[in-house]
């Protein structure tokens, strides 16, 4: 018989082709995308044959229903993002949403309903991988997203606005305080600490601080082969320079801190032309913000400072700054004790990558689970989880799912 999680896997994996993915050979399914839209559909039908009531709602989040005893009572949300990186893993976000629809099924197929209705969610645009903002719509559903934050266009230069969603009523996508019990999401760790330690499955404690910057450096484009050396405003050198000074910046912490360049368009972006503009973005994060931010400031110090030396310019644009989120302690209780019921020990860890449950927490408590991956290996088509892992991870949401009503009290 194939188990809930094994299901759940084999779903992940569906959804890893055509039409779910826009991209060949490889899975790329960015927020509002035909490949996008094209699994939501599938979705709505598993949530359907789960015994879930299915709507998408205006930030274009599809969410499943499955009633309680108590159709009034706050629900629990359980959820991740459908959304993925370029060249992605199958299972970064998806899992966590298909786990829902598991643990559903499994109540639907018991006949049983909980006091509080359950909501399986799948968030749209948690990597920021189409427009220059990341977790729009779990921000949406938060109500932590200002309306002047929707004014984004994607790399192709399509507004938001035209991408299929309305935008005069995407805040509405909002849920009104004290409607939501808690947030729970599964996601596999995308590090390497479960897998040194033996172990299937673990709480996770809180989540790493986020702050993300895009960078504009202007020079001047001109012939390759006219200009002499010394009379380049190269934006491609000045950006390069930059890249190694955050690196250092970062690595001179010694500590948690990370910063990443992940994405570089040089322009015009031909073999005989000097470059006159670089765009990159800047990832910095630590669990410590005020680390965080320190460097930050370093890292912003520093390529001031390259700019001037190389009479170039420079153009910084926040993105965004999550702070770091700590889980419910109260909930991470619970999913330890859910732990052990399967059988498995207890352990706790951080997780230093952003999930959509560190913009919930602004609205309820909020609980992970992180499940085993293959040499800690993500953002990777290699990402790869243990289908036996899975299936412990859906038996301990199932107990923390069954135990919450009658042990947790919301503060
Ligand atoms: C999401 O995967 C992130 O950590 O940026
Ligand atoms: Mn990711
Ligand atoms: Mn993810």
């Amino acid at each position: 018989m194939v188990t809930g999680g094994a299901r759940a896997v084999a779903r992940c994996d569906m959804l890893g082709v055509s039409p779910y993915s826009d991209m060949e050979g490889g899975l790329y399914r960015a927020y509002l995308t035909p490949a996008y839209t094209a699994a939501q559909g599938r979705l709505a039908g598993w949530m359907e044959e789960a015994g879930m009531t299915v709507r998408r709602d205006a930030a274009a989040n599809l969410i499943g229903r499955y009633e309680g005893t108590d159709a009034t009572a706050p629900a629990l949300l359980i959820g991740s993002h459908l959304d993925s990186v370029r060249d992605a893993g199958r299972y970064d976000g998806p899992l966590g949403i298909m786990l829902g629809v598991e643990a559903v099924a499994a109540l639907h197929q018991a006949d049983k309903h909980l006091p509080f209705p359950i909501e399986v969610i799948a968030f749209g645009d948690e990597e920021g991988s189409r427009f220059p903002a990341a977790m729009l719509t779990s921000r949406a559903v938060a109500g932590t997203l200002s309306p002047d934050a929707l004014d984004l266009r994607d790399g192709d230069g399509v507004a938001l606005k035209d991408a299929g969603v309305d935008i005069s009523a995407y805040l509405s996508a909002v849920r009104a305080p004290g409607t939501t019990l808690a947030y729970l999401e599964a996601h596999i760790e995308q590090g390497p600490v479960l897998e040194a330690k033996g172990l299937a499955i673990g709480t996770v404690t809180g989540i790493a601080a986020q702050l993300r910057f895009q960078a504009v450096v202007t020079g001047q484009a001109n012939h390759a082969g006219t200009t002499t050396m010394g009379l380049r405003r190269d934006a491609m050198t000045g950006a390069a320079e930059m890249m190694l000074a955050i690196e250092r910046i970062a690595r001179d912490d010694a500590s948690d801190l990370v910063a990443t360049v992940g994405r570089v368009d040089a322009l015009p972006g031909a073999p005989n032309v000097i470059p006159g503009e670089v765009r990159f973005t800047i990832d910095v994060r630590s669990g410590n913000e005020d680390r965080r931010n320190r460097a930050a400031q370093a890292i912003l110090v520093a390529l001031e400072d390259i700019a001037s030396t190389r009479h170039l310019s420079l153009s910084l644009q926040q993105i965004h700054d999550l702070p770091a989120s700590p889980c419910n302690p109260a909930l991470m209780d619970l999913m330890d004790a859910a732990i052990v019921d399967t059988g498995h020990s207890p352990f706790r860890l951080v997780s230093g990558a952003g999930h959509d449950a560190m913009v919930m927490a602004a609205l309820c408590p909020t609980a992970m689970l992180f499940i085993r991956c293959k040499d800690g290996i993500s953002h990777n088509p290699a990402e790869h989880v243990d289908p036996a892992d899975v299936e412990i991870a859906l038996q301990a949401m199932m107990g923390f799912i069954e135990n919450l009503g009658e042990t947790f009290v919301p503060a």
